[in-house]
């Protein structure tokens, strides 16, 4: 009987990566909680250190619980191999770090979570790795920003916070065109909604402490290989690919590992090297999530819509940023890209001034404030002042973020419950009797993005 390895399906979101093995046959994917591996013998030792005979030697560089959610999220994705790291800032650090080395050049979406545009624009300044901003609106902007020391073009398929859509083969014919690879961040999507690498990307990164976990318990993230970008075709621009290293005994990493030759630089150098390895204990809690991905996915979508008609329609809401407004800019792109719904996670602007941002949310009840995203509960945060309080004005700006620009996760409560608190947070700024679930729609703003 086949375990679901064919696609991002109710089945391999349970079984992909996984068959019970014997004395015990464990049902459940066991926790390897081990630091180390005995070696068979001495001969396989200095084989496997000489990476000619696989097999798990530390943890640190892979671990059998944590193979399992690597091979699971490879196949809910289409992607040849999956590398977890202990955070999805790690897995967004790693797979860059991989492809882009100093003194060359990323383009990247002017729309992404705050902290990855604290990793390019500080971290990654440091290291002598330059960025420029790209609006993923405007495709020709990315075609104009392409240098000839560019290896990487960076997005996310639903940006966070503005739940920013984009022509994502578009973007991904410019990388191309220019020789590199298309990393997307698919971490507001998850594979349930889209599958990137189907749309032109190359490589794929998780937070999987979001949506794939699920239930706000666990940081993890993930590096998934489409393995369908030649890096031999542009052999000088990746010689950490394409030329011998002493560090592989002068082997070259694509003549030996061909497709797969991109993850296994960045499981060999990177996760080896820095060391963001995920643990066993949270793998298998990822793992516990992904269970019931498409079910939590379909209920947060429900509650969302829920949740976006109710403000779009009341009177202290200046603006809804959600893909499912009629008007909205890439309402068509939704239709076209997102059949099952463009996400649970999205902004709206309230109609005050700034000052009432931190009254509204002290208001809130059910809606959590909390630095985080994908949970099971609903959640809110201010962005100017917490995810991307460290972006300059102008960088908050060019994201569409304003000052009363208010995030939501929304979680899989009811939803009436959930209107209902958003009705009593707002009532003092309409100055008008609360609004219940299903009042038809009758202010729409596409909001700054327009
Ligand atoms: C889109 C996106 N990518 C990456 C990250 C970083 O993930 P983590 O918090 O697991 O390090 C986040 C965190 O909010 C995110 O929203």
């Amino acid at each position: 009987m086949s375990t679901g390895d064919g696609g991002c399906t109710a089945t391999s979101l349970i079984h992909a990566g996984y068959e019970p093995q014997d004395p015990y046959r464990p049902v459940a994917v066991p926790i390897y909680q081990t630091a180390a591996y005995e070696f068979r013998d001495y001969a396989s030792a200095r084989s496997m250190f000489a990476l000619k005979e696989p097999g798990f030697t530390y943890t640190r560089t892979g671990n059998p619980t944590v193979a399992v959610l690597e091979q699971r999220i490879a196949a809910l994705d289409g992607g040849v191999a999956a590398l977890a790291t202990a955070t999805g800032q790690a897995a967004v650090a790693v797979a860059l770090l991989t492809l882009v080395r100093g003194g060359e050049h990323i383009v990247a979406s002017s729309k992404l979570y705050g902290g990855t545009v604290d990793l390019l624009t500080d971290t990654f300044d440091d290291f002598g790795i330059e960025v420029s901003f790209a609006d993923p609106a405007d495709v020709g902007a990315w075609a104009a920003a392409v240098r000839p020391r560019t290896r990487a073009f960076l997005t996310e398929s639903i940006g966070n916070p503005l739940a920013t859509l984009q022509d994502l083969p578009a973007i991904a014919a410019v990388a191309h065109g220019a020789g590199v690879p298309l990393v997307v961040d698919n971490t507001l999507a998850t594979p349930v909604l889209y599958r990137p690498l189907d749309h032109g990307a190359d490589v794929v990164v998780y937070s999987a402490t979001k949506f794939l976990g699920g239930h706000g318990t666990t940081l993890a993230g993930a590096v998934v290989d489409g393995g369908r970008f030649d890096f031999s075709a542009y052999p000088d621009k990746w010689p950490q690919l394409t030329k011998p290293k002493r560090r592989y005994g002068g082997e070259v990493l694509w003549e030996r590992h061909g497709h797969g030759a991109y993850l296994a630089l960045a499981r060999s150098k990177y996760l080896h090297d820095l060391g963001p390895s995920l643990a066993p204990s949270s793998a298998v809690q990822i793992l516990q999530g992904l269970e019931t991905l498409d079910v939590r996915i379909a209920q947060h979508g429900q509650n969302t819509r829920e949740v976006v008609r109710f403000l779009t329609s009341h009177p202290a809401v200046a603006a809804v940023h959600h893909p499912s407004v009629p008007d909205h800019p890439q309402a068509g792109l939704a239709v076209r890209d997102f059949p099952r719904g463009a996400g649970s996670v999205f902004s709206f602007d309230l109609a005050a001034d700034s000052g009432q941002v931190g009254p509204f949310i002290d208001r809130l009840r059910l809606f959590k404030l909390v630095a985080n995203v994908g949970d099971t509960r609903s959640l809110v945060a201010h962005p100017a002042a917490m995810t991307h309080c460290r972006l300059s004005r102008e960088q908050r700006a060019a994201a569409g973020i304003g000052e009363t620009t208010i995030r939501l996760s929304v979680g899989v409560e009811a939803a009436a419950d959930l209107v209902a608190d958003l009705a009593q947070a707002l009532e003092p700024l309409a100055g008008a009797a609360p609004l219940t679930a299903g009042t038809p729609a009758a202010v729409i703003s596409a909001g700054s993005e327009a």
